[in-house]
């Protein structure tokens, strides 16, 4: 499977796959809309550069299918470098094809060439076949994340 790290002019080749992982991101004639895509923009911007994170995609017939973005910090829990799988989203027609767990490998071997101690992520509690997904890729569920939205 190809894959390779994202650039900045990846964006819109990704959205479609944001835009699975969000609807909400499709509703562009509501207020919030356009700036929450400007600022998924920006953020997604920073991260392909960023030295603690890495964004990979894996392209067929030129449009991305699959985007993977992991971020790497210390935590006293794992008492060294953790790394995060952030978001990690497969294309609706390309599923159940093996595509998501070879990601979660690939992930894995990153994160032991960073050193890391242990791997994290969250999942909305919506997204119940996901999951079975991570579970099946042998990640327990051992905490709650709660989440509190602020606006600045
Ligand atoms: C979760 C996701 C990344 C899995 O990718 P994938 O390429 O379909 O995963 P795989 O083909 O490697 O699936 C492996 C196993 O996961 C489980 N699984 C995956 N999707 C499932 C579903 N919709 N329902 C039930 N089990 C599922 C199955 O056990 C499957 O094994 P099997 O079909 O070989 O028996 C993909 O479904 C996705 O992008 N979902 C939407 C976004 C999302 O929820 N991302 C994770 C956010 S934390």
């Amino acid at each position: 499977m190809p894959f390779r790290e994202a650039h900045e002019d990846d964006f819109q080749v990704c959205l479609p796959l944001l835009r699975q992982l969000w609807p909400a991101l499709n509703e562009a004639t509501a207020a919030a809309g356009p700036a929450d895509l400007e600022a998924l923009r920006s953020v997604f911007c920073r991260l392909v550069k960023a030295p603690d994170a890495q964004v990979l995609v894996v392209e067929e017939n030129r449009r991305v299918i699959a985007l993977m973005d992991l971020t790497f910090r210390e935590t006293l829990f794992h008492r060294g470098p953790t790394m995060i799988i952030e978001d990690l989203i497969v294309d609706e027609a390309h599923r159940r094809q093996g595509l998501g767990s070879e990601l979660v490998r690939r992930a894995e071997d990153i994160a032991r060439r960073w050193g890391c101690r242990g791997i994290e992520l969250s999942s909305d509690l919506h997204r119940a076949a996901t999951r079975r997904f991570w579970e099946g890729r042998g990640y327990k569920c051992e905490a709650y994340q709660f989440r509190k939205i602020i606006h600045p």
